[in-house]
């Protein structure tokens, strides 16, 4: 049985930051946080009944805004997962929360419910790029809400930094850096700013970082990091030993994962099958109790399969062992092998007999690598 996590994902946000294109909508006046979580569990129920009983590794409640919600609407819902799914003992259950929607009550709450790991959207601790980011904390709040989570008794903690920010000079990317590391976070994502289309930054077109000053304001914060004792495990994402999200990891090693919630994503495995599944994603579709709750499923198979095998575990640094590839896919391992000897021959990975591992110049140009995987 291949390792299985639940993703919950919670829709809305206070307002929408300009270049985001996840699936957020702004909170209506009144949050609809009972009905909402009635939904979640029946979507849940609706899943089940396609997945043989199998233990919950991580949950990941995110969004959205998930700290919108209150700690009495998660005392329910987790209640009643608990009596729906399996928990492993030393499951990993993360919340999403922005430093905006911060209250210390509230935060010891969640933490009391057993929510052992908080990621909190800081984005960066410059009073200027927040409000050019368009968040709706400033850089007090930010500080504020990194405190909270520690008095709440969060010991398990990501900041979310991005970097490549409009008008950001190299200095100031490794200031935000710097400070975040001042809290001595578990785990940090390190994200660069990317314009994605349908956000209002892509009409915008704001000044970015140049080339140039983008990949110096990258080498320097990886050196920095390093030297703090963080181990970069992936493309974003960096942790002290044994603290690597579990939940995320799942998704780069190709496990499967239930996902609940508007818009959320799912990827289950049955006898070698390997089927995707969508959630509808307005909210008000999602909540219709005439429609399902499913908007998409689809079965991937084949060179497509490959493909996506290979876009998940190439964002990891580790080595890949070829059983890996068999265990998640179905598939014999020497489907993947041309294409992995045209990715060694180009110095973008190196092969052993056992396994596969990115180079540094393939992390340097990892979509040139992931597009020779192409179907
Ligand atoms: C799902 S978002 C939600 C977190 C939370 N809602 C918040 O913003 O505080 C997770 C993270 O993705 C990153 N992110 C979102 N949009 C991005 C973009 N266009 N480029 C790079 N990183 C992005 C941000 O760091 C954000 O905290
Ligand atoms: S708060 Fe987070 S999820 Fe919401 S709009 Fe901003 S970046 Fe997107």
């Amino acid at each position: 049985m291949l390792p299985l996590s639940l993703y919950i994902h919670i829709p809305w946000c206070i307002r929408k930051c300009p270049y985001c294109d996840f699936n957020s909508h702004k909170s209506p006046d009144s949050l609809p946080e009972k009905d909402y979580v009635n939904a979640l569990l029946a979507d849940l129920a609706t899943d089940l009944n396609s997945v043989p009983p199998r233990e919950i590794h991580s949950i990941f409640i995110g969004g959205g805004t998930p700290s919108l919600f209150s700690a009495a609407a998660y005392e329910f819902l987790l209640s009643q997962l608990k009596t729906m799914l399996l928990f492993s003992p030393t499951i990993e259950i993360t919340m999403e929360a922005n430093p905006g929607s911060v209250e210390q009550q509230r935060f010891t709450e969640y933490r009391q419910l057993g929510i052992n790991r908080l990621s909190l959207g800081i984005q960066s601790f410059n009073a200027q790029h927040l409000k050019k980011l368009g968040r709706i904390h400033d850089e007090q709040q930010a500080h504020q809400a990194i405190e909270a989570a520690r008095k709440a008794g969060f010991d398990n903690l990501n900041l979310d930094i991005m970097h490549g920010l409009p008008d950001q000079t190299i200095e100031q990317g490794i200031n935000d850096l710097e400070t975040a590391l001042t809290y001595q976070p578990e785990h940090l994502s390190w994200y660069q700013l990317t314009i994605e289309p349908n956000t209002a930054f892509y009409k915008e077109n704001p000044p970015l970082p140049s080339e140039d000053d983008a990949y110096f304001l990258e080498k320097q914060g990886l050196d920095l990091l390093k030297k703090a004792g963080f181990i970069r495990y992936e493309i974003s994402a960096f942790a002290h030993d044994n603290k690597q999200a579990q939940h995320n990891l799942n998704y780069w090693l190709f496990g499967d994962y239930l996902g609940i919630g508007a818009g959320a994503h799912g990827k289950l495995t049955t006898e070698n099958t390997v089927q995707r599944t969508r959630k509808h994603r307005l909210p008000k579709e999602y909540q219709n109790p005439e429609k399902p709750f499913l908007a998409q499923i689809e079965t991937v198979t084949g060179e497509e399969l490959i493909f996506e095998f290979m876009l998940n575990t190439t964002r990891l640094e580790q080595a890949i062992p070829f059983s890996l590839f068999s265990q998640r896919t179905g598939l014999s391992s020497t489907a993947l092998m041309p294409k992995l000897k045209n990715a060694e021959a180009k110095k973008l990975i190196c092969l052993t007999d056992t396994h596969w591992q990115i180079t540094p110049l393939g992390r340097r140009y990892t979509n040139d690598l992931q597009a020779l995987f192409l179907p």
